[in-house]
């Protein structure tokens, strides 16, 4: 039996049993090192790639609980395993505390060592590969926070990586709850400027007094009130990314100025007349189309072509219905994590349900149903009564009726004709007679027909 077949450390102050252990393991194709004492053990383990560390507890200089920490503190992710000889348990669970994988006690046979620490192996085996999987899947199925496997989703995936790299005007667009602001984000954190400031901006949520002293800072004395300088958004995202988010809602007035500043590439502070470059990328984000905003007349087609090198559509919810079941055990993922509430997943009817409803809220609704389900869910699973009633009636009122099938009337006529001729046979147990009598037709048009249309053997 191998176990792991790699380098394994043994500190042990007992010789024999040293030497017993280490032609155990080395018989069982480990390559091992032994030393007598915890300093001795530390200096190989500081030179060499130990995946094990064997260690006593008591040993002189420095004893194995020491070694222990010193080692997890060099490579966290050593396996050590503790030996400990009878009434040291208290200190065999301390030892558990610190990191240590397992603990065996003294005295013990060479079998029991094996077994023990084949155990151990499979289990960091399975660790590792665990880790492993659930990074191909994040990596299949998201960027960065974004998740989602949908074509769509993986098109918006593509798109951000291309227009990350330069600094091209981004803009957003999509309904409430579809992700622009996480969209936004990434593009600034896959960015080279990634390393500057990422400052959002509310374009909805200030008047337009306080935009501009908001997004290009004001001088002392400025106005009554500004007893001192501050600068605004733009300085402060100087080399990086500023995210104007809900830009539609800019009023006429100021849309004048921003595109003043994108054009110029200066600012000037409120109270001052001497321009401050900036170098700033911008990423915008509207809910309602800006195209049919600048046919109302409230958005000015230049700032448009500003704002708008690129555009990105996040499609809503109900468009991308795949990503559904993914997001939401995304989401009940990271519920479980912060509540510790062991809740398994989703029963099938809940999945339907899902499935079923239109989602006006998208991600945000359906991040806001799953975390208020698992809040509620008594059981393993969350169920159909878990969830608000809007969305568990969604199943039962499917609103996606299946489309209606076009075919030849050749072919209507066809698949009417066999239905009613299995109907037939079926109504008078097979007997051809009595069917063909039904059908108003002869026994031959009855046996040609069936033939036709593969009925005969039925
Ligand atoms: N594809 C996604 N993967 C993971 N989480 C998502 C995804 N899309 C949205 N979310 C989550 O949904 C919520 C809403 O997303 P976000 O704030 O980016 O939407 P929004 O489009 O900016 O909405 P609004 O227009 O209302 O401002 C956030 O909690 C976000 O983390
Ligand atoms: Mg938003």
């Amino acid at each position: 039996m191998k176990i792991c077949g790699h380098r394994l450390l043994i500190a042990e102050d007992e010789p024999i049993l040293r030497i017993t252990i280490a032609d155990a393991l080395r018989k069982e194709g480990w390559e091992v090192d032994v030393a007598e004492d915890g300093v001795k053990a530390l200096a190989m383990f500081e030179q060499n790639l130990h995946e094990l560390v064997l260690s006593d507890l008591l040993m002189p200089h420095m004893d194995g609980l020491e070694l222990l920490r010193r080692v997890k503190a060099l490579r966290p992710d050593t396996t050590v395993v503790i030996i400990t000889a009878h009434g040291t348990i208290e200190t065999a669970v301390e030892a558990m505390q610190l990191g240590a994988t397992d603990f065996i006690t003294k005295p013990f046979s060479m079998m029991q060592l094996l077994l023990r620490l084949n155990n151990v192996c499979s289990f960091k085996l399975l660790e590792q590969q665990n880790v492993r999987l659930q990074e191909q899947l994040e990596r299949r199925f998201s960027f960065g926070k974004i998740i989602g496997k949908s074509k769509r989703m993986l098109e918006v995936f593509e798109l951000i990586k291309m227009v990350a790299d330069s600094d091209a005007s981004v803009l957003v667009q999509g309904e409430s709850g579809t992700g622009k602001e996480l969209v936004a984000s990434a593009i600034h954190f896959n960015s080279p400027r990634r390393t500057h400031p990422y400052i959002r901006v509310s374009c909805a949520s200030l008047p337009e007094t306080l935009l501009e002293s908001e997004l290009f800072g004001f001088e002392k004395g400025a106005f009554t009130g500004a007893s001192e300088r501050r600068i605004g958004r733009f300085e402060a995202a100087s080399g990086g990314t500023l995210f104007l988010d809900e830009i539609g809602e800019l009023p006429l007035s100021f849309q004048v100025k921003l595109l003043r500043v994108l054009q110029e590439r200066q600012i000037e502070r409120l109270g001052s007349h001497r321009p401050v470059n900036v170098d700033v990328r911008i990423v915008s984000a509207s809910l309602r189309p800006l195209d049919e905003e600048i046919s109302d007349g409230t958005f000015r087609e230049d700032l448009f072509f500003r704002i708008n090198t690129v555009t990105i559509h996040l499609p809503p919810l109900r468009e991308r219905r795949e990503d559904i079941p993914i997001l939401a055990q995304a989401f009940l993922e990271e519920f479980r994590k912060e509540r510790s509430k062991p809740i398994e997943g989703f029963s099938d009817e809940v999945l339907r349900a899902f499935d079923a409803y239109h989602w006006p809220g998208n991600v945000r609704e359906l991040r806001n149903v799953v975390e208020r389900a698992a809040l509620f869910c008594k059981r393993a699973r969350i169920e159909r009564d878990d969830l608000p009633a809007n969305v568990r009636s969604a199943a039962e009122t499917p609103h996606r009726p299946a489309p209606p099938t076009v075919t030849t009337l050749q072919e209507a006529v066809e698949q009417a004709t066999a239905e009613a001729i299995r109907n037939a046979l079926a109504a008078t147990e097979g007997r051809r007679g009595d069917a063909a009598q039904l059908l108003g037709i002869s026994r031959k048009t009855l046996w040609e027909k069936s033939k036709q249309y593969g009925l005969a053997e039925e």
